[in-house]
């Protein structure tokens, strides 16, 4: 992959531990918990697109609350629980090998960029808390553009920030349709497949599949 100045993270599943919100609480959910964090995060994902489709666009942090109180329902979570998960879901954790390589990518002066749903307070929370405070050069919104990935007003923010071409841009995320977006868009989309999935038919097929990020600093040696 070359010519590449600019490398953007999708935020949620990609750079941090969706699951990690219910996992933290799996004593007290019980053995269910991995099944109710994964149909929370794809009716938080559904109610994205429905709400774009729909033109009735509401914030990230307001879907995810939305999409967890249907969850809870379907999955006879003690209603009591929400707040701790909400709260949990502010301060989700990074997958293990990130930390590491995205300080090895700057310091190969790469500009690095999220580019996320998130609403920018999540995202700034959630950068800080982590102490990526010095990592990225700049955290892209949805909030900006106010309709959710896929949409390609999305996609073209950092283009029109950076005034760079799509394919001077390496795009990572652990969504198979978020990489099918970027990379339809125009973008070198790099497909992160952390746990053997299998990928989505939408016009695209990622540039490269990598397991987990440490596969960059040998693609970006
Ligand atoms: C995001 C979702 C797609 O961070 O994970 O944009």
């Amino acid at each position: 992959m070359k010519n590449i100045k600019v490398i953007i993270f999708d935020a949620y599943g990609t750079l941090f531990d969706v699951n990690s919100a219910a996992e933290k609480c799996k004593n007290k959910i019980g053995a269910k918990w991995e099944v109710f964090a994964n149909y929370w995060r794809t009716t938080q994902l559904e109610y994205t697109w429905l709400r774009s489709l729909m033109n009735r666009h509401k914030d990230f942090w307001q879907v995810t609350e939305d999409s967890l109180d249907k969850s809870m329902k379907v999955h006879a979570i003690d209603p009591s629980m929400k707040n701790e998960l909400l709260n949990l879901y502010k301060k989700l954790s990074p997958f293990s090998e990130v930390r590491n390589v995205l300080r090895d990518l700057k310091k190969k002066k790469f500009k690095l960029a999220i580019l996320s749903n998130g609403t920018p307070d999540l995202l700034k929370d959630l950068v800080k808390n982590n102490n990526f405070d010095d990592i990225f050069d700049d955290i892209f919104s949805i909030e900006q553009v106010g309709v959710y990935k896929p949409d390609s007003k999305v996609y073209d923010l950092p283009i029109k920030k950076y005034k760079i071409n799509k394919k001077e841009v390496a795009f990572l995320s652990a969504n198979t349709w978020d990489v099918s977006g970027g990379g339809n868009f125009g973008y070198n989309s790099i497909w992160v497949n952390r746990n053997n999935n299998i990928f989505d038919n939408l016009d695209f097929k990622p540039n490269k599949q990598i397991k987990d990020l440490n596969q960059l600093l040998e693609i970006f040696k």
